[in-house]
């Protein structure tokens, strides 16, 4: 694609903070779109128009009509501007735009219909870069499709007879695959040859993600390591084959954060900012999120931070494993999280047994996460396996040295604490493997002597707080990948 021309893209997906937001894939919807925007990519996002969503949208303006599919209502476009300036467009369809989360009711059951309504967000993702778009106005160039609920857009996109948009999938979690009945793909109006091994069908099912991973132009996940991992049966889930396969069209580009967001400098949630040279006032949002959390007043004791969805995935279970040992060392503990209900009991319990030592929050608290950033002294992240993972970036730029499983974004992201990188004044934390109970231990036990060692500590965290993790170079290489496709 000419590099002087102004690209053209539709940044579909299913969550965009501040407006919907379960986990990290808000965050880069939130910010990857901004970065390339700065880059001159004319970028447009596309959502579903959930309630949250709708109820925070300042202006609005229908500016097409959808049509159904046999299973689907018609619906609308809508367009409208995001918090950052970016031009967002929502497909409203009333039937599926309901209150609860956006997979999810209040019991943590998936809505019956998601087939049909992240099918109707691919489906329109495909439909706007097609010669016969009800939004003519503006024709993207490329679709960037982000996980199974815009999987089906390179699919729609593949059966089109002229010209089309070009696809990137990127896959934030190969966990979720989004795979529902066979039926499904008569209501999605997939054509019929689209359900076969070659296509859609998953061991006789319907799969969302594999479609996409057959028929985009190109794969991104976001880290190079899991770009690596999930070509394994280890990490694969199931689509190994399909992904070493394609490995020559698969590139790992990790994430960034929003360094605006998160700035110990000045983030409104905090109670105090503080930066690389002052240090000293981290200690007053220690102080701070001790009493707010009900843990005890204690300078001196390593505190121990987490905020995390509470599944499998993150390895939590392991951490709860050794919290009996943990408040021995001693050092303090205070979690933020939701999700499995039985491991959220399972924290509430370690909570009340260690009053005043571990601190459990259960929920969804946006300033709580900040100030938990600003007030631990040490992250901990022992995750099972890891896309890329944010909160690790957000605690090194926050001085506060994250303790990880050397898996995925993790590995990419976080330098182990050893003599050769404190000498190479590299070390911005603690990465271990295996995850098991007592390697977790063993490494908590580690970062906590580390803590003990003023000079060292100092070290770490400001290693941590001076590398960039900003999206402006990590957008420059989508921008590379959009640039590298042939145009439709
Ligand atoms: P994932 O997307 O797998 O959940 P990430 O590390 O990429 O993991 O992103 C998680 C994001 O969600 C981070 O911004 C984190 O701060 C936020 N988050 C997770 N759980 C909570 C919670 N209970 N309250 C507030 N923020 C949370
Ligand atoms: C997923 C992954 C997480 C990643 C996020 C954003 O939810 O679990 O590791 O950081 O997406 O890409």
């Amino acid at each position: 694609m000419a590099s002087a021309e102004k690209l053209k893209v539709l940044f579909a997906t299913s969550e965009i903070a501040p407006l919907i937001k379960t986990g990290g894939l808000a965050d880069v919807s939130a910010a990857l779109p901004v970065a390339l925007n700065a880059l001159g990519v004319d970028i447009r996002v596309l959502v579903p128009g959930y309630p949250q969503v709708m109820g925070a949208l300042k202006t609005r303006s229908r500016v097409a009509t959808l049509p159904g599919l046999p299973g689907i209502p018609p619906a609308s476009l809508i367009a409208s501007k995001l918090p950052s300036g970016l031009p967002l467009l929502v497909v409203e369809c009333p039937i599926y735009d309901r209150n609860g989360g956006p997979y999810q009711d209040a019991t943590a059951t998936d809505w019956q219909d998601n087939d049909l309504r992240f099918g109707l967000l691919s489906y329109v993702g495909a439909l706007l870069s097609t010669p016969g778009s009800p939004f003519a106005a503006w024709k993207p160039d490329i679709v960037h499709c982000n996980d199974w609920q815009t999987g089906l857009t390179p699919v729609y996109l593949n059966y089109v007879h002229g010209p089309r948009a070009r696809t990137v999938m990127t896959i934030h979690n190969l966990a979720f695959q989004g795979i529902f009945p066979p039926q499904s793909a008569n209501r999605l109006g997939l054509p019929p040859q689209a359900f076969s091994i070659d296509g859609v069908e998953y061991y006789g099912n319907l799969s969302f993600l594999k479609g996409g991973l057959q028929f985009a132009d190109r794969i991104t996940t976001v880290s190079p390591s899991y770009a690596r991992e999930i070509q394994t049966e280890q990490l694969g889930m199931g689509l190994q084959g399909l992904l070493s396969r394609r490995k020559d069209r698969l590139t790992g580009i990790l994430n960034g954060i929003d360094t605006d967001a998160w700035d110990p400098e000045s983030d409104p949630y905090i109670e105090r900012y503080y930066n690389a040279a002052r240090l000293a006032s981290k200690q007053d949002n220690k102080r701070a999120l001790q009493l707010r959390m009900g843990l005890q007043d204690s300078p001196q004791t390593p505190l121990f931070g987490v905020v995390s969805r509470l599944t499998d995935q993150k390895g939590l279970d392991v951490l709860a494993d050794i919290v009996d040992d943990l408040v021995e060392l001693p050092a303090q503990l205070a979690v933020l999280g939701s999700g499995d209900p039985a491991l959220q009991r399972r924290y509430q319990a370690l909570a009340q047994d260690h009053a005043g030592q571990v601190a459990v929050q259960i929920g969804f608290d946006e300033g709580l996460s900040h100030q938990i950033e600003a007030g631990a002294d040490l992250f901990a992240m022992p995750s099972r396996f890891e896309p890329c993972g944010l909160n690790q970036m957000y605690s090194q730029r926050y001085g506060t040295p994250p303790l990880v499983h050397g898996t995925g974004g993790l590995l990419d992201s976080v330098v182990d604490c050893s003599p050769a990188t404190l000498k190479d004044h590299t070390a911005s934390g603690f990465v271990f493997a295996p995850l098991d109970a007592v390697t977790l231990l063993e490494n908590c036990r580690r970062s906590v002597a580390a803590y003990g060692d003023q000079r060292t500590w100092r070290q770490l965290q400001k290693n941590g707080m001076k590398r960039d993790f900003s999206w402006e170079a990590r957008a420059q290489q989508y921008l590379d990948l959009y640039r590298a496709l042939p145009v439709g």
